[in-house]
């Protein structure tokens, strides 16, 4: 159990011994400040409050019932009646020792829930772009949390597979094939390939009639007009699937599930909110009023989950998704990461599908909303002419932007390690620029501070793994033969505190879903660690050998700290660079 839990636990006990009712919390934090013990507990003044007593006498009776023996070397009131607690050495080095050559580092599972994340989920008429960067790799990253905790994750990728848009991109594919091109090969960029089909079909009348008659066919399920779809749609998903790779995110193919998957529930959802009187005709579309959702004035937010001439909307299959994640699935939270400008819409569905009784009323519906990446000039980021930016094109520039900084540090390192570091770097630094950034805010994207080997970076912290793996190349030990810590140094407390805080940081990201709460985590124990390097030699001659145990110890969970942590943002790391 992680520092936190386990004061929260004794503290809650000593409060109820001291008679104040079981509701008030303990509210057990780490210290913000050095000099206030190394936790704090913050509940006596809201208890005291409530019983109309004194805090600080409050929390003196706390402190009376409370038996923290050779846990804490003091406990002290501090201000308007904050309990500070210092911890010992000698337990926390016995502590810290227990998470040495156990798994995961000790870390408790967590109670299994079915999570669902939805996350990517790019357009499949196109390209994927930079604009699919966050999504992919914000959400990857809590999907790698929330498994490690031992959940039951399932990934969803709700792809846009479906459309008026296929019509036009079916008649101009259906044309090169019929010249036997292959499909690979005309749709190698599919960008290019949606520009010429937009041309034709606003230069060719009969070609616009075509690609409408073929979205109708689509829907009717045209045995033809589908294989030439299943192609157009292959070829994209390979595209969406080499990217991954290059990015290190976990999805497949397996997870795609767009919204031509719930085609066949869209006419029931429809059919449902009528029967529940939910939905209403107007002005010939199918729509939802939701009182709910009202603006200032009192008007209802409309919602339209059928088109005057039948089509069926983006709200329709998120409503027919949650449904199936809901009946199907068994889902007790869903998470969505979708851009801001979203918001309006996963209301409308989560408060629409609650109204309707689509899913439980438990179920966790949560929309994780992230800002803009911007270009210098704090508009979003697009190339110098203007355009989109190819995520493809981005990755590349990356990985041969890393590779030339490496190629100017003198090193001892192979062509073919070079490359591998380069791959590594590159692809870390874009990924971690954007992951340690509050999620909800635009960022400003630049190329030399996410590159840059100091400050918070993915390259300040791979290096600093690398330094922890040269130590132990040199120390020459078997990390089995590691158990005892002994802590002595101010510098190895700290750090020692921070590396018992990783449960606790997990917990925290996974419940708010912000990754960059676990980036300034490992920022801080990588901190941590070269401030406890310089005040604590390992390999020097005069160090005696249980002293050296004890830090090559230290050193080897900060090792296994930073490489499970980047692991979990899907940032890889290597022994040297
Ligand atoms: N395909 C959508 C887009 O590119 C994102 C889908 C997000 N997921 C969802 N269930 N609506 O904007």
């Amino acid at each position: 159990m992680n520092i936190r839990d386990f004061l929260s636990q004794k503290i809650s006990s000593a409060m109820q011994a001291a008679g104040i009712p079981a509701e008030y919390s303990a509210n057990v934090a780490p210290a913000k400040k050095v000099g206030f013990g190394d936790y704090q507990a913050n509940g006596a003044m809201a208890a005291a409050k409530a019983m109309k007593s004194n805090p600080r006498a409050i929390a003196q009776t706390i402190i009376d019932q409370l038996d923290l023996d050779r846990i804490a070397d003091k406990i002290e009131i501090a201000g308007p009646g904050f309990i500070n607690i210092h911890l010992s050495d000698e337990w926390l080095s016995q502590v810290l020792g227990n998470t040495i050559n156990t798994q995961q580092l000790g870390m408790e599972k967590a109670i299994e829930q079915t999570i669902v994340v939805d996350y990517s989920s790019p357009n499949l008429a196109k390209e994927m772009h930079v604009g699919h960067l966050r999504s992919s790799i914000i959400g990857d990253a809590l999907v790698r949390t929330l498994e490690f905790q031992g959940h039951n994750v399932i990934r969803q990728n709700h792809v846009g597979d479906w459309g008026t848009q296929f019509g036009m991109l079916i008649a101009e594919l259906e044309e090169h094939i019929e010249k036997s091109e292959s499909e690979d090969f005309v749709l190698q960029d599919l960008e290019v390939f949606y520009q010429r089909s937009k041309q034709h079909f606003d230069a060719d009348e009969d070609f616009a009639n075509r690609a409408r008659d073929y979205v109708v066919k689509l829907q009717s399920g045209d045995e033809k007009i589908l294989a030439l779809w299943q192609k157009f749609r292959h070829v994209s998903l390979q595209h969406s699937e080499d990217i991954y790779q290059q990015l290190n995110v976990t999805l497949s193919a397996q997870d795609v599930r767009g919204e031509s998957a719930y085609n066949a529930d869209l006419p029931k959802v429809v059919s449902d909110l009528k029967q529940q009187n939910l939905a209403v005709e107007s002005q010939g579309a199918t729509v939802v009023f939701l009182d709910e959702l009202a603006d200032k004035e009192g008007n209802p937010s409309p919602v339209i989950i059928q088109k005057h001439g039948g089509g069926y909307l983006y709200a329709t299959s998120d409503l027919a998704a949650l449904r199936y994640r809901a009946n199907e699935l068994k889902a007790d939270r869903v998470l969505y990461f979708i851009d801001a400008r979203q918001s309006l819409h996963m209301k409308q569905v989560f408060t629409l599908a609650k109204k309707a009784n689509f899913v439980p009323a438990a179920m966790s519906l949560e929309h994780h909303p992230f800002g803009t990446m911007m270009g210098e000039d704090g508009t979003p980021f697009k190339t110098r002419s203007g355009g989109t930016v190819k995520l493809a094109d981005l990755l590349v520039e990356a990985v041969e932007r890393a590779a030339a900084l490496i190629a100017e540090k003198d090193n001892d390192l192979t062509e073919s390690e070079q490359t591998e570091i380069a791959r590594k770097v590159g692809i870390g630094a874009v990924k971690y620029a954007d992951l340690s950034k509050t999620r909800t805010n635009d960022y400003i994207f630049n190329w030399n501070s996410m590159l840059s080997f100091e400050g918070n970076t993915a390259p300040y912290l791979q290096y600093a793994y690398t330094r922890i793996r040269s130590i132990f190349r040199k120390a020459n030990i078997d990390v089995a033969d590691l158990s005892h810590i002994i802590i002595q140094a101010p510098e190895e407390k700290a750090l020692a505190l921070k590396l018992l805080q990783f449960e606790e940081t997990l917990q925290q990201v996974a419940r708010e879903a912000m990754p960059h709460t676990l980036c300034n985590y490992l920022y801080d124990v990588a901190s941590a660690f070269m401030r406890f390097y310089e005040a604590c030699p390992i390999l020097k001659d005069d160090v005696d050998p249980s002293t050296r145990l004890s830090r090559l110890g230290i050193a080897e969970i900060t090792a296994q700290t930073l490489h499970i942590g980047l692991d979990l943002l899907g940032i890889e790391t290597m022994e040297k660079m």
